[in-house]
Formats: structure tokens, sequence, C-alpha cells
């Protein structure tokens, strides 16, 4: 028990990061560079977001007239639903506001929303913002924020990564526009990947297999190494930094749409950077029929068949010129791509293949080559296969 309250509150604890403003900046940019009305005449709604905390809301206040926004609306999660160790005080700003209620400061979310000009100088932005205590505690699956959802256009955070699948259910099943961050690994989960596939969901424009740091609250822990990896990006003090964290949209951008230049294999054979596949050719796998390809870049032109790829091939991913057809990680036997299954006994003798002594290696649920497993690969195929 005691270990499961540890494993919650580190949990919990890890979905305290803030993302910074011109992180936000960059990615929104590029869907205003593909279609500059994209949010015109919208409702955005930035749920899971503190705006006395959040550059979300920093960001979609300064820049509501220049999008031709109709209403920004922005909900916080109350202090007292949030990790314990966090000892979280109202700010100055709450605290002075002729709203502040002593008794709904720490159980209450807050509501914050951005229609109209309000101090009279002809500008809407984040001085405009009006707000008030919800009823509960802004939790985004509650009632409340949730017909918040069902009034926007389009939904934008970084939302908990802990309940990322919870709150992409939640964004999908009312069938709403997005912009959020999430850990890289959630392509596999068996909710995202469909849509994925589906063209229902696809990464965003920015920070693709680059770091994102993130600022953290004052005192928070951090892993040496990621307070290193920050400062070493010239972030020093209560920020960290996420390897794995990226934007997924279903909102269009450019560099979906840009093809990936790629040479024929019998030019990948003969100049490709990578040693495994320079002089070596490209190896199939024994499960499934595909070849293996782990490296974006030596994806060959002119293949005709299924090839297995790093899931990292999804930041250079264009739906014009590849259809993906599937993961090497399938275990639904209705699936019609699903690989071989291995039994108990092929296991054992693929063991001992390779080293000669009773054993077992788990082989299922990946693709394989030689009685080894290969990494997570996503099955793709060309469009249009080059002549
Ligand atoms: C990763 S942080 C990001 C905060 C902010 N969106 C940003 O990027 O700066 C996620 C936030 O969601 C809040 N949160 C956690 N569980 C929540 C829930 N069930 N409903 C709403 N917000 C929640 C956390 O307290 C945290 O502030």
């Amino acid at each position: 028990m005691a270990n499961e309250n540890l494993g919650n509150a580190k949990k919990a604890r890890n979905d305290e990061f803030y993302t910074q403003f011109h992180d936000i900046e960059k990615e929104i940019n590029a869907y205003l560079d593909y279609d500059a009305d994209v949010f015109r005449g919208k409702t955005v709604l930035l749920p899971c977001d503190d705006p006395e905390w959040s550059n979300f809301t920093k960001y979609f206040a300064q820049n509501f007239e220049r999008l031709g926004l109709k209403k920004l609306i922005s909900t916080s999660f109350a202090p007292n639903s949030k990790p314990k160790q966090l000892d979280l005080q109202p700010t100055l700003f709450e605290f002075e506001s002729p709203q502040f209620d002593e008794s709904k400061t720490a159980a209450n979310g807050k509501i914050f929303t951005l229609t109209r000009d309000t101090t009279g100088d002809n500008i809407i932005n984040v001085d405009d913002l009006e707000w008030q205590y919800l009823d509960g505690d802004g939790d985004f699956r509650g009632a409340e924020v949730t017909a918040l959802r069902d009034e926007a256009d389009i939904i934008v955070t970084n939302p908990p990564f802990s309940l990322f699948r919870e709150f992409l259910g939640w964004i999908t099943e009312a069938d709403k526009k997005f912009v959020i961050i999430g850990n890289m690994n959630a392509i596999t989960y068996k909710e995202v990947f469909p849509l994925i596939q589906g063209d229902r969901l696809w990464l965003g424009a920015t920070a693709n297999g680059s770091d994102l740091v993130f600022r953290v609250p004052e005192g928070a822990d951090i892993s040496p190494s990621d307070r290193e990896k920050a400062a070493r990006l010239g972030y020093v003090g209560d920020y960290t930094r996420l390897g794995n964290a990226c934007w997924f949209t279903n909102i269009d951008h450019g560099k979906r749409h840009q093809p990936l230049p790629l040479m024929t294999q019998a030019d990948n054979i003969k100049f490709s950077k990578h040693k495994e596949i320079k002089g070596q050719g490209y190896r199939k796998y024994d499960n499934y029929e595909a070849i293996e390809v782990s490296f974006t870049d030596a994806i060959p032109s002119d293949f005709d068949g299924v090839m297995g790829v790093p899931i990292s091939f999804l930041h250079k991913y264009s739906p014009e010129q590849f259809e993906i057809v599937g993961t090497l990680a399938q275990s639904d036997p209705n699936y019609p791509f699903r690989t071989k299954w291995y039994s108990a006994k092929d296991q054992q003798d693929a063991y001992f293949r390779r080293f000669g002594k009773p054993g077992i290696i788990p082989l299922n649920m990946s693709g394989v080559i030689n009685d080894v497993k290969v990494y997570q690969r996503i099955l793709i195929r060309h469009r249009k296969v080059a002549k």
C-alpha cells in the first residue's frame, strides 16, 4: 500500500510542468502558416491550465485579435486536487481580486474567459480576462468542464500525462479539433494508433525529435540528468526537459505535406550513411512479410511492399507519400497485419538456437529477425512507388 501511494504521488507530481511561451508560439505559427484563418471565429478551450502559471492562456489572450478568436476559455484545477506536497497558496492576483473567496480558493477550480475589451483601451488582450470560481474542482472529466468542451471548437493544452489516454478519449468522443502535448510513446497505445492510422491524429509541426523544456514549481523533484540537460539548453533552475514530449493534433500544417526525399534500394545499398544498410541490403522479418528499415532516411523509394520503420518516422510522415498499415506489436487475432504467433515451444527452440541451452525468449508482439526481437516498428507502404 505504501508503495502504491508513493507511485501515485510520483505520478501526480510528474503532471506539474508548464509549457514555455515560445514553444507554444512556434507550434501555433505552423498552423497559421498553413491556414491564416484556422482560429478565426472559433472558441478555444484551454483546460488543465492555470492562467496564473500557464503560457497557453497568455499566448491566446495576447493574440486574441490577430487570431480572430470569438472566445477564449481557460480552466484550472483546484489546489486541493493537486498533489499535497506542492503546497499551493493563492497568488497575489487572486488574493487581491474582489472575487477572492477563502472558502473556495483551495477546493475549487477557476474559469477565465475572454470575449471583449473590458479595460476600455480598445484592445482585447490578457488584461481583459474575466474570472470566477468553478462550482467544482476543474477536473476535465467533470460535467462543468465537459460542457465547456462541448461549447469549444478547438482544445489546446498540455494535459496531465498520467491521464493522457483519458484526455484524448475525452476530446475525440466529442469530435473536437485539438493541439495537445503528450509523450511520443503514446503512439503505440491501442487508443492512439488507430487514430494515426485513420488520419485522425498526427504529430505537430515543431519539437520533433528534439527536447522540450518545461518550467516546474519551485523546488520540484527533477532528476539530476534532466536538470543537467535543461541547463545545457540554457534553462537553469526550476526547469526540466522531456526528451519524448511532442505535439499531437488533428489540425493541418505544412510540414506533413512535405514528402521525404529518398534514394532507391540500389543507391541505399551503395551509398547509405548507415553501415547496417551500406553493402548489406535490407533484412526481412522472420514472422511477417516486410523488410526492416531501421532508419527513416533509408526508406527505399522503389520498394513496393510493406516496410517496418521506427516510430520516429511519424515526425516525417506525409499521408500523400505513405500509407500506415499497422504495427508489429499487434495482438488482435482478427487484425489483418498480425505477426506470426510463437508457441511456447517455438520460443524455447529460438532460445536454444541462440544460446545453446534451455530457456525461453518472448518473441510475440514484435518484429523478429534471426530469433531476435527488433525495436517497436510501424508498418508502412508507399502510396506510389518510384519507377
Ligand atoms: C502537464 S501540466 C501542464 C499545465 C499547463 N497546461 C501548461 O502546459 O503550462 C498539467 C496540468 O493539469 C492539471 N491536472 C491534473 N489532473 C487534472 C484533471 N483531472 N483535470 C484538470 N486538470 C488536471 C495538473 O495539476 C497540471 O497543472
